[in-house]
């Protein structure tokens, strides 16, 4: 059981920043990673299809063999992440309620900022795990939908994310915290910090998560004793671009583990 693969899953690429952080965390544990590049983004769509979306997902997972499952995307934690856990046989963490812990101990002064998508935000998640926690905590939530292309195109550092960052955020005078509740934000983390200030204190959900898999997989005996982890990346599409942009997000290159999967 013990080195059965770990599955971790979103809806395309930005979920790589949570693998980054958990190959980091635990580097003797095989990962099979799952990206829905076929039809990224779910971000915009409703309730219904992200979940229909996301038990696909699940169960090609589970038909691997996973002895445990990570949903490295927000939007679908955010919408889904019950569903998920009833149709699990094995056990599932999400991005949110561990990055949720990790802003209420953050922030000094009760004022905190989250950014997601449009499903996320509307979903008002992050504002329910906090309040659970720390109900006194002030919770601005904006939706940044254009920071998930310009991520993708390799514009992070660009002109056009300092842009949009200040259209967005500019106006985020009073917060000492800023959670970037969408796995694809890291890639834009120095132009939003330079935009809301460099005393506001960043933080994403790739490290909590981490963090947090590595309690669960301590507490249910499941830690991989072998030294020979592996990592596959397996997609729904592979478009030109993915080898350049997986790179980006993950910081290394993965071409010759990464394969096209169908679903069904
Ligand atoms: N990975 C998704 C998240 O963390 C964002 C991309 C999408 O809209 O599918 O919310």
């Amino acid at each position: 059981m013990k080195n059965k693969p770990i599955g971790v899953f979103d809806s395309g690429i930005g979920g790589l920043t949570v693998v980054k952080e958990i190959q980091n965390t635990l580097p003797n544990e095989n990962i099979i990673y799952l990206g829905d590049t076929a039809r990224v983004p779910y971000g915009s769509r409703g309730t219904e299809i992200i979940t229909e979306f996301a038990i696909e997902l699940t169960q090609f997972l589970l038909k691997k063999d996973v002895k445990f499952l990570v949903v490295a995307c927000n939007t679908i934690s955010a919408i889904c992440l019950e569903k998920i856990q009833e149709i699990s046989p094995v056990p599932v963490i999400g991005v949110i309620k561990p990055a949720a812990k990790q802003i209420v101990d953050t922030t000094k002064n009760q004022r905190i900022a989250v950014i997601g998508t449009r499903a996320t935000i509307d979903s008002s998640i992050y504002e329910k795990e906090i309040h659970s926690i720390n109900p006194k905590i002030e919770v601005i939530s904006r939706a940044c939908p254009l920071f998930v292309s310009i991520s993708e195109e390799g514009l992070g550092s660009s002109d056009i994310a300092r842009l949009t960052a200040e259209y967005y955020l500019k106006d985020l005078n009073t917060i000492d915290t800023l959670h970037l509740g969408c796995t694809h934000y890291p890639l834009l983390k120095e132009v939003i910090h330079n935009v809301v200030g460099r005393d506001i204190k960043i933080i994403d959900s790739a490290a909590p998560t981490a963090k947090e898999l590595k309690k669960c997989l301590e507490e249910n005996n499941l830690l991989n004793e072998g030294s020979q982890a592996s990592s596959t990346y397996l997609f729904t599409d592979l478009p030109n671009r993915l080898i350049t942009t997986s790179n980006l997000f993950l910081g290394k290159d993965i071409i010759n583990s990464i394969h096209k999967v169908n679903l069904s």
